[in-house]
């Protein structure tokens, strides 16, 4: 008689790579939103559509069978056109074959950097407050991240801090305008400042540039590609999803002189190897129709305005918004709550989410910040203000 032995199915316990991650204050906020009927200003996404002709565009490219893999880097349309708009905005020719790859969002061309240029034991350092995907995929690549806070008065970059920060360790900084969550766009000043502090060293920029056509008042946005010294040691991410309201088709780009790029692509090919075909042949054509993103810092810019001044009346103090789709405001005339706490707050009570800044930070300071998204339709606005103007 054969005897069978009975094991206890057991699964192995691992080490979290990420033992800090955990569900993020964005999805919390959206659940939360959801489950009391709360206006969702919360997380950063139109709720408009798109172009119409765009979706045309997709639909065509899939009906004649572009529905197969791509080349590696995307396909040959849209790294032309990606280049044509670089070199047309901010004057530095990048070459479509060895210096342009359409990635899966900005977040993978992120991920993708940091993996491919930073070793185990280099430091990377970010400004703080910063988009939450940066520290993690520092952490991925086995290196630390050297949080800079920002100037608590002005939120801009504190350059001294920097330079304080910076050292033999240092292999890249990450920086990103327009920003998010602060809404200030930096001044070519600014950048020059951080080209003066880089130039003697060997450390590599990655420019997060994905509020790049939503800058305002007449402001230009400063791009590292612009910066013939910088642009040498940078490599520059954007997101076709912010620019043409698609946040949810994930597609994005990276331009980067060729010696760096080719290190990014050799990661990106084992990474997601390429981005879905027919959007970028849609995304290619739209672009070809001459529908450029100029249009879009006067289209955000006069919903910034209608939300500003809907909140004129309540005792929310307004911060700057010099560009991207975000409006950060005080609220200790209205409560002395943590800002969490605020958010869940208005939530539950007031009927609007909205992001507790301190998400965006390390140590998570005690200031009474909150960040809402002005990328909605007038109404969605015209409600939550409703809600708000009465605080
Ligand atoms: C500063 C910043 N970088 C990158 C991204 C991600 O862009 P994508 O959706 O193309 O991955 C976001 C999205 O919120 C962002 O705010």
């Amino acid at each position: 008689m054969v005897k069978t032995m009975h094991f206890e199915p057991r699964s192995p316990t691992i080490a979290s790579r990420l033992p800090e991650v955990g569900t993020t204050v964005f999805s919390v906020m959206s659940a939360l939103a959801q489950q009391h009927g709360a206006v969702n200003l919360g997380q950063g996404f139109p709720d408009f559509d798109c172009s119409p002709l765009l979706v045309d565009h997709v639909h065509a490219a899939m009906r004649e069978g572009l529905n197969q893999y791509p080349p590696m880097p995307g396909v040959a349309p849209l790294r032309e056109a990606i280049a044509a708009k670089v070199a047309r905005l901010y004057g530095r020719n990048y070459h479509p074959d060895t210096e342009v790859t359409v990635t899966a969002g900005a977040t993978q061309g992120i991920l993708t950097a940091v993996l491919a240029l930073v070793h185990p034991g280099d430091e990377v350092v970010v400004l703080d407050p910063c988009y939450d995907s940066y520290v993690p995929a520092i952490h991925l690549a086995g290196a630390t991240a050297v949080r800079v806070p920002v100037n608590a008065q002005t939120q801009r970059p504190d350059f001294a801090a920097v330079a304080g920060a910076m050292g033999p360790r240092t292999r890249a900084i990450i920086v990103n305008t327009p920003h998010n969550p602060s809404g200030i766009v930096w001044t070519a000043q600014e950048r020059e400042q951080l080209a003066d502090l880089l130039r003697p060293t060997d450390v590599l920029l990655l420019s997060d540039e994905v509020y790049e056509h939503m800058v305002f008042d007449g402001r230009h946005h400063i791009s590292a590609s612009g910066h013939p010294e910088l642009a040498a040691r940078s490599v520059v991410l954007s997101s076709f999803g912010k620019t043409f309201h698609v946040t949810g088709w994930k597609v994005g780009y990276v331009v980067a002189p060729a010696p760096l790029m080719a290190e990014f692509r050799k990661v990106h090919q084992f990474n997601v190897f390429t981005v879905n075909t027919p959007m970028q042949h849609g995304l290619a054509r739209f672009i070809a129709d001459a529908i450029q993103a100029d249009g879009l810092s006067a289209f955000y810019q006069r919903k910034r305005d209608l939300f500003r001044s809907g909140l004129a009346g309540s005792r929310f103090k307004l911060l700057p918004c010099e560009g991207s789709y975000f409006q950060c405001v005080e609220y200790d005339a209205i409560s002395d709550m943590p800002d969490d706490d605020f958010c869940r707050w208005l939530t539950t009570e007031v009927g609007v989410a909205a992001i507790p800044l301190s998400a965006f930070h390390a140590n998570r300071p005690r200031t009474p910040l909150i960040r809402f998204c002005f990328a909605k339709k007038d109404e969605t606005l015209s409600a939550a203000l409703e809600r708000l103007a009465r605080l």
